[in-house]
């Protein structure tokens, strides 16, 4: 019955760009670099993330050293199995992945070695992005979206990844790996929340017209993206639970459902991602709930601080 495989099988097209089962299928991830010419003020934001700090202090943890070992590796740096959480790696000429930076850009916004170009053309050589025309713009954006691409607007997309990381939700991590990382200590938060997680340190939101202000969400805002990231927990935690089944874990992951089925519950659109949590419900219910106002629905449930 036992059969060991990945936690997850991803059936979103956008997710499988994510989410690598090879180091050798896995020439996707350009690293920082690639995206810091044309967005300074969100690499700004981002080196001064936890996430960005990994890549310097990781590797010296004591705990990490502890759990990497009981994985039968001997550096988090060179462990395939961290580096699909705890760093960006591209291929390095012997086809070994090698870690440029912590998670980054690309852990959130999809693998950008499809979609870079994509991204980058406004419509033929020489054409700026103010020239661009908007026939061209919205071919544009979905095409990168094929491509793998998580564009900000895509609220499921952007939440579910998270929980690919905060989640254990790893297609190439196998029940048995990760049962060996739970047993040796690797923590699994119960609190991961969109909102708290994503509002303090980690937020960029350089929107125009003013592309020099990282705004704060507005309420309405704050009430969709939580629900949505609630939905998306929901999804996550239910889909690792057929997968695995240690003790820690399914602790957690009920705690999230728990949670997630309290806000969900709140408004009318959530039943039917509740009645069958399939990301399918999920991304309907993102849909459903875009642009409307449900804060008065969950102000109580929302943290007011942020990490
Ligand atoms: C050559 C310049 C250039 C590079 C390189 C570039 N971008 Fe962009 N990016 C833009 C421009 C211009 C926009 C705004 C136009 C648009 O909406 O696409 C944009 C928009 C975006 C958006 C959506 C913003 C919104 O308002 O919806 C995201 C997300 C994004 N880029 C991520 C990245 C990431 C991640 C990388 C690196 C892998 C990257 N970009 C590399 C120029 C660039
Ligand atoms: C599937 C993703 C994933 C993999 C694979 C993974 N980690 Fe983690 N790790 C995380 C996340 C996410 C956290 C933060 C805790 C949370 O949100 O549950 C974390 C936290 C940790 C921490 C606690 C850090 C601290 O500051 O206290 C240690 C130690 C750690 N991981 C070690 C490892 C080691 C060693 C490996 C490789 C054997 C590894 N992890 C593989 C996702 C992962
Ligand atoms: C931890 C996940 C995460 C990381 C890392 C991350 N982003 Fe984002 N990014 C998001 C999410 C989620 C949004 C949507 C935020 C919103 O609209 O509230 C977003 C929004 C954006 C936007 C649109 C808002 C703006 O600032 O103009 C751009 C552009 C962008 N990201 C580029 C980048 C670049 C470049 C990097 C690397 C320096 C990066 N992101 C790193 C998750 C992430
Ligand atoms: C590629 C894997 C990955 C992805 C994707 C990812 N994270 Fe993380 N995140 C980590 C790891 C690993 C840590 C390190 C935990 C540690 O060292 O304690 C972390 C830490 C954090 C922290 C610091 C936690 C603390 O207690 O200070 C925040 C905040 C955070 N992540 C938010 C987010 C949000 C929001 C998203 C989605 C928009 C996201 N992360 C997506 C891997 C990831």
């Amino acid at each position: 019955m036992v059969q060991v495989r990945g936690l997850i099988f991803m059936v979103s097209t956008l997710a499988v760009a994510v989410l690598i089962t090879s180091w050798a299928e896995a020439q996707e991830f350009l690293g920082p670099e690639a995206c810091q010419k044309c967005h300074k003020a969100e690499i700004g934001v981002w080196e001064q993330t936890p996430h960005a700090a990994l890549f310097s202090e990781f590797h010296k943890n004591k705990d990490a050293r502890d759990i990497v070992r009981a994985v039968g590796d001997r550096n988090p740096k060179s462990s395939e199995t961290c580096i699909l959480c705890h760093y960006t790696a591209v291929i390095d000429v012997s086809g070994e992945p090698d870690p440029v930076a912590g998670p980054s850009c690309e852990s959130c916004h999809g693998a950008a070695s499809e979609w870079i170009e994509i991204h980058n053309d406004f419509g033929g050589q020489g054409v700026s992005a103010e020239q661009e025309t908007p026939e061209h713009e919205a071919q544009r954006i979905d095409a990168a979206a094929e491509a793998g691409m998580i564009w900000p607007d895509m609220t499921f997309d952007a939440t579910r990844n998270c929980y690919s990381c905060h989640g254990l939700n790893n297609d190439a991590l196998d029940e048995e790996t990760a049962t060996l990382m739970l047993d040796a200590g690797h923590p699994i938060n119960a609190d991961f929340e969109y909102i708290e997680y994503s509002q303090g340190k980690v937020r960029h939101r350089f929107y125009p017209p003013e592309i020099s202000v990282n705004q704060e969400l507005t309420a309405a805002e704050k009430a969709e993206w939580y629900l949505v990231g609630q939905a998306a927990s929901l999804v996550a935690a239910k889909e690792g639970l057929a997968d695995l089944s240690h003790p820690d874990y399914v602790a957690a992951m009920e705690t999230r459902i728990a949670r997630a089925t309290e806000a969900l519950s709140r408004v009318n659109a959530g039943a039917a991602v509740l009645a069958s949590p399939t990301e399918a419900n999920a991304r309907a219910f993102a849909d459903a709930i875009a642009d409307e106002d449900h804060s008065a629905a969950v102000s109580d449930l929302l943290p007011t601080q942020y990490k």
